[in-house]
């Protein structure tokens, strides 16, 4: 019902022409995969080449991060309206920027409400940290954020956002959380969670990825559990077998 959703963020990596060369490289093996949805989310700069470059493919182009202001004096921020030229998705909350550049609940929630206004499909950033999950607070921890995230959102707005689930001891770490461990905090607490706030129909619409070390030896094991719609690739995305990761979570 739901259809899985791999997006690549490439994160501070590639610049525009080496973006360019990349999807060049993987556009055409991509394009042929079918039940998925394929995005890369590249450095700003690269947004017009790229999206150029990826035209008639079902290949989309997502942003990092975006502000929620519409324009005005915001040094070094992009509004949503500069992103929707070229861009389909955004991604909101990732834990870099939450742990880097001050990111809080409060923000991310008025970033998902200024994206969709602007029909960007936010790609919502959760998830727990090693101390947390060792102290066993992942559920309340990650519940929370879900909660702070789409306070405010009709159950139609809700229904577009795409979230995902990020443990953060497993980003770039190469600890990857086991399809049943990522499968569980997905379907129960971060599914639950949308269940909660409001309705079974509206938590079974929306896609939930899964991000942290996905690599194409992982990738079918993860996708195979039916909570798990997809996946955030960060350093695998960059590599050409990004193609085989994307093909392997299809099968
Ligand atoms: P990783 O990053 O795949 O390199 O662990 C995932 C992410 O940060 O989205």
């Amino acid at each position: 019902m739901r259809t899985p959703f791999i997006a690549g963020n490439w994160k501070m990596n590639k610049t525009a022409d080496e973006a360019v060369a990349f999807v060049r490289e993987v556009r055409h093996a991509l394009n042929q995969i079918e039940g998925v949805d394929i995005a890369f989310c590249p450095l700003f700069l690269a947004f017009p080449a790229l999206s150029d470059a990826l035209k008639g493919t079902k290949i989309g182009v997502g942003a990092q991060n975006m502000f929620y202001e519409e324009s005005g004096a915001y040094t070094g921020e992009l509004a949503p309206d500069m992103l929707t030229p070229f861009c389909k998705y955004v991604i909101i909350g990732h834990s870099e920027r939450r742990a880097s550049f001050g990111e809080t609940d409060e923000g991310v929630n008025k970033k998902i409400k200024a994206a969709l206004k602007h029909e960007l499909i936010p790609i919502v950033c959760v998830g727990e940290s090693l101390e947390q999950n060792e102290a066993g607070e992942t559920h309340s921890f990650v519940s929370g954020q879900v909660r702070a995230a789409f306070a405010g959102l009709t159950t139609g707005e809700a229904a577009k956002c795409v979230i995902a689930y990020e443990p953060i001891w497993a980003i770039g770490t190469g600890r990857t959380a086991t399809a049943a461990q990522a499968g569980q905090i997905i379907g129960v607490t971060v599914r639950g969670t949308i269940a909660d706030i409001f309705d079974e129909e509206t938590a079974q619409l929306v896609r939930i990825q899964y991000g942290g070390s996905v690599k194409p030896e992982n990738a079918s094991e993860l996708m195979a559990h039916p909570d798990i719609d997809g996946a955030l690739v960060g350093g695998a995305s960059l590599k050409p077998s990004f193609v085989e990761l994307v093909q392997n979570s299809v099968v």
